[in-house]
Order: C-alpha cells, then sequence, then structure tokens
C-alpha cells in the first residue's frame, strides 16, 4: 500500500495497481499516513470493515433504494439497468462509491476509486456492522476529513471537480414519453400545452424518432420535416432533447456503424470480433468510449443533431445494458430444441424458462468482452462502471464543441467524475407512492457525490400515474433542477392536462410556480457550482436530535427553504418536524401568501391546489412572474420574500445563462439585505451588478404574522 495526501483534507491509500478512473483530480504527495480503518486484500477482494455503534449512520452511495441514512440494506455499487427496482434490489443505474459515516462525536468521508462491482453491508447481516466488499486487489481508498457533514462534502468535491451547469432554459418544464411517435404528435403535445397555457421548454424524443433505433439517424416517414419542427418550435422558446443509445445497429451501409468497424471503435470479443450484442435496433456493437479516439469520433457523431438545430440529448442503455448476446440466446434456442417432445418436469421447465425469462443483462455478458487501456486488456466487467461515464464525457465534448454554447445531456449510467459532464435522471422508476419517496431520498445523496443537474421520471416511468400522484410528485419535483414528466410506451398517458379538468388547474399552477421560483434555484447551483456545497440537504445535516434524523421526507433547500412533500395517496396533510420557527409559504394562482409556523412537529394541511413550502428565519428568497419559457422570464421585476426576526442576506447569483462565461465568474451577484431595527422598522439595502433587475419588492415576515411591503428601484 501507498500513502498519499492530496489536499490537507483528503488522503489516499492505493492498493495494488489501480486503473486511471479519471474521477479523481489533484496532485498527490507521497507520505507515511497510517491508515485509519481496517482494510484486508485477500483472495482478489479488497475487504473494509467497520464496527458499528448504535447511533451510527451512512449517508451517500449516490442513485440507490434505501433511505437517506443507509443503514440496514445492503447496496452493490454496479450500473445496472433495472426498469423494475423494487425493494429488495440493490443496484441501480449508477456506482456512487462516496459515503459519510458518522457517529456521535466524528464523521468521516470515504470514496472507493474502483471501476467494477462493490457491495455494501451497511448493518443487514449483522445489525452492529458495516462491511465493504470490493470486488478486486487494485483501488485506491479516500478519506476525507471536515467539520461538519456539510465540509466533508464540499473537500471531496474539491478533489472531484465542479459540475455540470446546464443553460438556463433546462430548469425549465420538459414533457416527454417513449411513443410520441411521429411530428404531429409532438406538435400536438406543444400545441396543447400552449393551449392550456402550462409553461414549457422542451419535448424529450425516446427512440420513436430514429429510423430503425439507429444512432444519428431520422426516420423520413414519421419526422419528415425534422429541422423545421425543430425550428417552430425553439422560435416559441421550446426545445427538442433527442435521445442517443450506447449500441450501435449493425447495418452494412450505415454510416455509423461502417465508419466504427473501419476505425477500430467497437469493443471486442474473446477472439478479437467486435462483441455482438443486441439492444433495441437488434445486434449491435458497443462502441469502447474508454478509448480517447473512439469517445472523439463518437463525440463528432453529435454534430448530426446540432446541424439540425438541437441543443440537448439524453444518453440512455448505457450501463450498457444487453437484452441478449449470441451466446446466450443460442443456448436457450438449443435447450428449447432438445426439449421439444420430453415431458418436462418442472425443475427442468423452470430451468428452461430462465433461459430466455432471465436473458437480459446477465454477469457473464460482461466478462465476454474487452476494453484496452494503456495497452492492457480488461474485461468490461473490470472497468464496468466506466462506460456510461465514458460515453457522456464524448457527448459532453462534440457538443460543447459543435455548439458554442451550453447544452442540456443527462445520462442513465453514472459513476462520480461524471458529474463534471452532465446531469442524471434516475431511470425506469414507476408510477408507485413508494417511488415519489425514493426520489425524495435520493436527492441529497446525488448531490453528495456531485450531481445537481438531477431529477427522476415525473409521475413515474413504468406503471399508470393517477393525476393525484402525478401532482403530488409535481409538488415535489418543482424543486429538482431537472424537471421531466416521463413516462413508457403502452402506461396511461400522464401529461399534466392527461387527467381532466381540475387536475390540470393543479399541474398549470404548479408548474408556473416553478418558473416563478427558477431564479432561486439557478442561483442555487450556481452557487453549488462555485462552492461546492449540496443543494438539497438532510435535516439531520444542519440540526442535531432524533428528530432531524428521522425526518427524511423532508428536506433543506439551499440555505433558505425547507420542502416538505405528501408522498402518500390520500392525504389532505402531513406531520412536519420544524427544526426551529419558519415561515410557511403558499404559491397559489400566481398568488403567495405567507404564515408563522412554530418550531416543533407540527401538522401541515396541504392540499392539491398549491405548493407549500417553509422558509427558514432570517432568510429569504426571490420570485419573478411566470413565463411561458425560460426565454420569456423578466428579473425587471424581482420579489423578495422573507422571515427577518433580525437580519437577514439573500445572494443571487444570475448570469447569460448559455454561455461558459460562469466558468471565468463571469457571474452576476445582487446581494438584497434586511434589517430589523428595534422599533420593528426594515432597513433595505440592495448591491446589485445585475443589468436585468430594475425593481424589487419586499414583503417580509417578522415572528408574529406581521409583513412589511417595501419598494426599492435599483
Ligand atoms: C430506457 C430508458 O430508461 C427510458 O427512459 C426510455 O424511454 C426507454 N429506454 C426507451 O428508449
Amino acid at each position: 500500500m501507498s500513502a498519499f495526501k492530496l489536499t490537507e483534507h483528503v488522503t489516499g491509500y492505493t492498493f495494488g495497481e489501480p486503473v486511471d478512473t479519471g474521477i479523481i483530480l489533484g496532485e498527490k504527495t507521497y507520505g507515511d499516513h497510517v491508515l485509519p480503518v481496517k482494510v484486508e486484500v485477500r483472495d482478489g477482494h479488497g475487504i473494509i470493515s467497520f464496527a458499528l455503534t448504535k447511533y451510527d449512520r451512512v449517508f451517500g452511495l449516490g442513485p440507490n433504494l434505501g433511505g437517506i441514512n443507509k443503514r440496514g440494506r445492503q447496496y452493490e455499487s454496479y450500473c445496472t439497468d433495472d426498469p423494475l427496482h423494487h425493494e429488495d434490489k440493490t443496484t441501480l443505474y449508477g456506482a456512487h462509491n462516496f459515503f459519510i459515516l458518522e457517529d456521535d462525536d466524528v464523521a468521516t468521508g470515504f470514496f472507493i476509486d474502483f471501476p467494477s462491482r462493490i457491495r455494501y453491508d451497511v448493518g443487514f447481516t449483522e445489525m452492529d456492522a458495516f462491511g465493504i466488499d470490493i470486488h478486486g486487489e487494485d483501488f485506491t481508498l479516500y478519506i476525507i476529513e471536515g467539520d461538519s457533514l456539510k465540509d466533508i462534502v464540499v473537500n471531496f468535491h474539491e478533489i472531484i471537480g465542479k459540475p455540470y451547469m446546464p443553460p438556463k432554459w433546462g430548469l425549465g418544464f420538459f414533457q416527454s414519453r417513449w411513443g410520441y411517435e411521429t411530428e404531429n404528435d409532438i406538435r400536438e403535445v406543444y400545441e396543447t400545452f400552449r393551449k392550456e397555457d402550462i409553461p414549457l421548454d422542451g419535448i424529450y424524443l425516446d427512440l420513436d424518432y430514429m429510423e430503425d433505433f439507429k444512432d444519428f439517424s431520422l426516420s423520413e416517414d414519421r419526422f419528415p420535416n425534422f429541422e423545421t419542427l425543430v425550428r417552430d418550435l425553439k422560435a416559441d422558446g421550446v426545445r427538442l432533447i433527442p435521445i442517443i443509445d450506447a449500441g450501435v445497429k449493425m447495418e452494412e451501409g450505415y454510416d455509423v456503424y461502417d465508419e466504427g468497424i473501419a476505425g477500430d471503435h467497437f469493443v471486442k470479443d474473446e477472439s478479437g470480433k467486435p462483441y455482438v450484442a443486441a439492444v433495441w435496433p437488434g445486434k449491435v456493437h458497443f462502441p469502447d468510449f474508454l478509448k480517447e479516439s473512439t469517445r472523439a469520433w463518437f463525440g463528432d457523431k453529435y454534430r448530426f443533431l446540432t446541424d439540425l438545430g438541437i441543443e440537448g440529448v439524453w444518453n440512455d442503455m448505457n450501463e450498457p445494458a444487453i437484452f441478449y448476446d449470441e451466446t446466450s440466446l443460442s443456448e436457450g434456442i438449443e435447450a428449447a430444441i432438445a426439449a421439444k417432445g420430453e415431458n418436462l418436469g418442472v425443475m427442468p421447465f423452470f430451468s428452461l424458462r430462465d433461459k430466455f425469462q432471465n436473458i437480459g443483462n446477465k454477469d457473464e455478458y460482461y466478462r465476454r468482452f474487452y476494453h484496452e487501456i494503456d495497452g492492457k486488456r480488461y474485461t468490461n466487467e473490470e472497468v464496468h462502471n466506466l462506460y456510461g461515464f465514458n460515453m457522456t464525457v464524448s457527448a459532453s465534448e462534440g457538443l460543447r464543441k459543435h455548439l458554442g454554447k451550453r447544452h442540456v445531456l443527462i445520462s442513465r449510467a453514472s459513476s462520480i467524475g461524471m458529474h463534471r459532464y452532465s446531469g442524471i435522471w434516475t431511470g425506469d422508476n414507476s408510477s408507485w407512492w413508494s417511488h415519489l419517496d425514493l426520489n425524495v431520498k435520493m436527492l441529497p445523496a446525488l448531490n453528495m457525490s456531485g450531481f445537481y443537474y438531477v431529477g427522476a421520471d415525473t409521475g413515474g416511468f413504468g406503471g399508470n400515474a393517477s393525476g393525484e400522484l402525478l401532482t403530488r410528485w409535481m409538488q415535489f419535483s418543482i424543486f429538482t433542477p431537472l424537471l421531466r414528466n416521463h413516462s413508457a410506451i403502452g402506461c396511461a398517458f400522464q401529461e399534466p392536462y392527461a387527467f381532466g379538468e381540475k387536475v390540470t388547474d393543479y399541474n398549470r399552477q404548479l408548474i408556473k410556480a416553478r418558473y416563478s421560483i427558477l431564479p432561486y434555484l439557478y442561483s442555487e447551483m450556481l452557487k453549488s457550482h462555485e462552492d461546492g456545497s449540496m443543494m438539497f440537504t438532510p435535516l439531520s445535516f444542519e440540526f442535531f436530535g432524533e428528530e432531524a434524523l428521522q425526518a427524511e421526507d423532508q428536506l433543506l433547500l439551499g440555505e433558505e427553504l425547507m420542502i416538505a412533500p405528501v408522498v402518500k395517496s390520500n392525504a389532505r396533510g402531513r406531520y412536519v418536524y420544524l427544526p426551529e420557527d419558519m415561515v410557511l409559504v403558499s404559491f397559489k394562482e400566481e398568488d403567495v401568501k405567507m404564515w408563522t409556523a412554530k418550531a416543533g412537529v407540527t401538522y401541515l394541511p396541504y392540499g392539491l391546489d398549491d405548493l407549500k413550502f417553509f422558509l427558514r428565519r432570517n432568510r429569504m428568497m426571490p420570485y419573478i412572474a411566470p413565463g411561458r419559457s425560460v426565454k420569456d422570464l423578466s428579473m425587471k421585476s424581482m420579489n423578495i420574500i422573507g422571515y427577518v426576526e433580525t437580519e437577514a442576506v439573500y445572494t443571487l447569483y444570475d448570469d447569460d445563462g448559455t454561455s461558459y462565461g460562469f466558468e471565468d465568474g463571469k457571474v452576476y451577484k445582487t446581494e438584497f439585505h434586511a434589517r430589523r431595527e428595534e422599533d420593528g422598522e426594515i432597513q433595505i439595502r440592495v448591491t446589485n451588478d445585475n443589468p436585468n433587475i430594475e425593481k424589487v419588492i419586499f414583503t417580509l415576515m417578522d415572528g408574529d404574522e406581521n409583513s412589511i411591503t417595501k419598494e426599492v428601484q435599483v
């Protein structure tokens, strides 16, 4: 083992000869450092064990099941396509090996830099033991220190680099569905949003737009006027965001396939031939995204889309998902032929059935194809978690090069490091209340891993949503930077207007509220980009005590808000824990109301007809009038609402919304300052360098239901 310092707060311990994953940035200074945890390397595995006291908790592990406190379950880090993630699943689409272990005195952060499978048993098999099984002997363990949980996250973010920042329109509302088959379907969706007066910034295009599921192709039949469609909708602030899949259809004469073969860009099987798997297009080859030349080649292909006016893409099936491979399919077929005419007993029947029923994403597929890194051959299994990550690096670099301005990019598979290149959606959830609840709990762990542009398929991907579920989900997703309603082909339609007039009214005002608070969300993203802080924080990261720890269905947003969504059906409200006095805010029909709310556990009446959240003590937040799309939003007249007992400051970050100027600090900062004098009068000061803001209207509460309104020209 060799040890090194990366920063004042981060020490690394390298075992064996790990693959360079590209996740961690910075210079190593080698020295003698004592490893503070028990790590054993034996039988090809790295084993880390911790004893847990009754009070210890574990946070992090990115997009996975379970609660905010990860105790009591088993998890796996291995990017997996799981379209039906039930309670007992252990791994989803991302592999994020960052976690914090906290006892009552100390908290320590851990990151395991290893690109293959890691299993975590967090007090599941034995309540007082936390075991980690790394499926390899070559890895680096990073230990991250800090003064608080939030500080540990900031110190971790310092070594993984800054997150991807979408353009401002990326925070608008997006509609999506697998099964909007034609150009007319897309126009109809767009027109219905406009007719129903529901704001919209984009429509995602699923596989339907492609010719035979071929990447970088267009169906002439279904989308004969693609470029005009893109142009018409963009003129009204609505972008189209097409999907790209990892597998390239095997078809001679198809340019991407031919170039891939000629340029030696596809992953190989044991014999050195391009590996054959089957996904949507039938038989495919997978580009070897771990090779720089392949990334550059595939990245350039996105130009096909940018030349048509496209400014955003989603990368799918990049775990990579495999429906079957040739070997397994042949085995199944042979077994079926051999069984023909036999009187099969139940067990042989089950065994035959399994050959087809469990043919997707089998472990052995990932041992049947190879990547080459620095002249050394690795099975995909050995470097599995780098695949989707590097597909997304390829897309990001291609889009940046060909667009010259910021783009929207989300990926399904992920590992830490990819956060520098794109956002993620959390994959194929279902229209279940439990998945809404899961969405809430997953969010802080995604921020801990460096991912901020995140969101779930609002309303649920699989299964049929009810109007009630969609609206409740919307009341939560209104706050997530990526806000996309997406559903699967064959399921009930779930557009915001799909459930009758009443639900349409609810959803319209929720989406309008989203556009009103969008400057705040955008500002918080820019801040997190600047300082590495989390945007969504568990209550227990800020407040002590059992109540804060237990309140896993409430989150703090920025330094200002606390959100407490309803995640159960037939509820007319919910109990909320307020760790301090706050102000309850309601957005309803562009009307904003506030009431004081005292610390403690309280019942919050919360129907479907407004958006409710809490504003913390001595904090303020901005909002503006909603618009049809982000391009219509105006900050000329800005509202500030606040709960000011003594003094509050809010700094609003903003920029041009499209350029990369923010990377060089080209960010407007407007400081709103309010101080309550002894006689209750409020002194207000605004320091502003944002040319888009002209007037600010403050409405500030004290702790006793009194509010003062003041207008300031800036
Ligand atoms: C799987 C993705 O997760 C889902 O969002 C998409 O609709 C389907 N693939 C079809 O492309």
